[in-house]
Parts: structure tokens; C-alpha cells; sequence
């Protein structure tokens, strides 16, 4: 717990500032469906993934309806944006991601599976959260296999930390969830003292959260291949901060 409450608690990077090629099919998939699902007109700085402070988003008008609001940071692929969209047509759910080529996969996903109540955004969740989304307006916030950052000099790079815990805690309504996955042991560790240290949430049972719909993505293949079990957590955000 120690080396916990030394972690930052400004804005971290948690990803590599370089993405690989989009191949065509995800190029045609950005042309054709970002007008659909990517929200646009962010004021973003040079990287296109730091959001510089603008007023929050109107979700209201973004989703064309006032909806309980499901939010996965590190949409990857989309696999799980695409169950749950299906699964809660009567919520709202919006994505952030860092990278173009996974976005463009998403994005032909969501258009496959036929959902109209998904929206995107292209950048980094942490400043995103800060600027664009408004206290209390998030009812589920959902984490699956964040980058693990192993390395003693990168575990400050990690998504969950102590400073995006406390700024997610203020976006959360409260009683809102946050569901999290991760395949290493040693970030489940972080995750659980993290959480711990916080003191802005209660652990959940996977019963009492009603959980069971997440897919298996291709990182949890992977994981599963490699033989690492997967830890998953349910945290609840208190009453009062
Ligand atoms: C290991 S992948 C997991 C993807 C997906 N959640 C899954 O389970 O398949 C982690 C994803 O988080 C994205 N990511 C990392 N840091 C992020 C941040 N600060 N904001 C938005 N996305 C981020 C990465 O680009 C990557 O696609």
C-alpha cells in the first residue's frame, strides 16, 4: 500500500503514442461509419488523443435521448461495446480509445451488430473524463484488460492509479459501478490497493452486480493461452465522496 499512496495523482499516460496502420477495411469502416458513431468536433490538442479543457459533452444531444450512460475505457476492438449495446438497448454507451486502427474495427463492429446506441470517442479517457464529461453523469464505467506496464519504472503509466480512480469516483453517479478485468496478477494486486487506498468505493460479489455478459476478447484468448487466470472486480462507488 505504501507504494501506492506514492503514485501520482495527475494525469498519467497509459499507452504508446503510436499506432500501427489502419488496413483498408478499417480505413473504409472510418470513412463510412464515423459520422455515425465517432463524436466529433472535440477540441483536441496536436496528439489527437489529449483533450484540452472545452466545455463537457451534451449527451443528451449527442445520444438524441436522456439514458442511464455506460462508458468502457479502452474499447480495444469493440467486442464488448457490440454485447452490451445489444444487451441495453434502453442505455446509452459511449467508448473512449486511443487508437484509429482498433477504432475502425469497432466501428464496423457496431455496424454489424446493428446498434444505434454507441458513441465513440478518439483519445485519451483521462483528460477526457476531466474535460468532457460532467460530475455524477456516468452510471456504469467499465475497465477490461488495461495495459500492464510491468516494469518498476512504468507502473506509474498504469490507467488505474490513484488520480484516475478519484476523478472517475467524481463522474460515477453515485452507486455507480465499475467493473475491471486484468489477466496479471501483479496489476490485480495494484488494482485491489489502489482501490483500497481511495476509500471512494465498496467492493461489489459478481452477484450482487448482476455480471456475466462480458465476452471473451482476443487479449483474454491470449491470456487464457498463455495460461494466466483472469482476475475480475466489481467496485461500488459510496453514497458520498
Ligand atoms: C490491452 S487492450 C484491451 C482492449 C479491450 N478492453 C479488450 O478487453 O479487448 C487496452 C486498450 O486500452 C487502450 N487505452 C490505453 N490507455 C487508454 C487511455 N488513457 N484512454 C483510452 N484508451 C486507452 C489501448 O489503446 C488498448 O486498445
Amino acid at each position: 500500500l505504501g507504494e501506492v499512496s506514492k503514485l501520482p495523482m495527475r494525469p498519467v499516460t497509459s499507452y504508446v503514442r503510436r499506432s500501427p496502420r489502419m488496413n483498408d477495411s478499417q480505413k473504409a469502416a472510418w470513412q463510412r461509419l464515423s459520422a455515425q458513431y465517432l463524436v466529433g468536433e472535440l477540441d483536441r490538442q496536436a496528439m489527437a488523443s489529449l483533450f484540452v479543457s472545452q466545455a463537457p459533452l451534451d449527451l443528451v444531444e449527442l445520444f438524441g435521448r436522456d439514458a442511464p450512460l455506460l462508458v468502457e475505457v479502452g474499447a480495444g476492438s469493440g467486442e464488448n461495446l457490440a454485447v452490451e449495446a445489444t444487451a441495453r438497448p434502453d442505455w446509452n454507451l459511449l467508448g473512449f480509445e486511443v487508437y484509429d486502427k482498433v477504432l475502425g474495427s469497432t466501428m464496423s463492429r457496431l455496424d454489424r451488430a446493428g446498434v444505434a446506441n454507441v458513441r465513440l470517442i478518439h483519445g485519451d479517457a483521462v483528460t477526457g473524463f476531466d474535460y468532457l464529461m460532467q460530475p455524477q453523469s456516468i452510471s456504469e464505467l467499465q475497465t477490461y484488460f488495461p495495459d500492464p506496464w510491468h516494469k518498476a519504472r512504468h507502473v506509474k503509466r498504469r490507467l488505474v492509479n490513484p488520480g484516475f480512480v478519484t476523478l472517475a469516483a467524481s463522474r460515477l453517479v453515485p452507486g455507480g459501478l465499475w467493473r475491471l478485468a486484468t489477466d496479471w496478477d501483479d496489476y490485480a494486486e495494484h488494482i485491489a490497493a489502489v482501490f483500497d487506498v481511495s476509500q471512494l468505493f465498496e467492493d461489489v460479489t459478481a452477484e450482487q452486480a448482476g455480471s456475466g455478459r462480458r465476452p471473451v476478447t482476443k487479449f483474454e484468448a491470449r491470456a487464457k493461452a498463455a495460461g494466466r487466470d483472469i482476475t475480475e472486480f466489481v467496485f461500488r462507488r459510496k453514497e458520498t465522496l
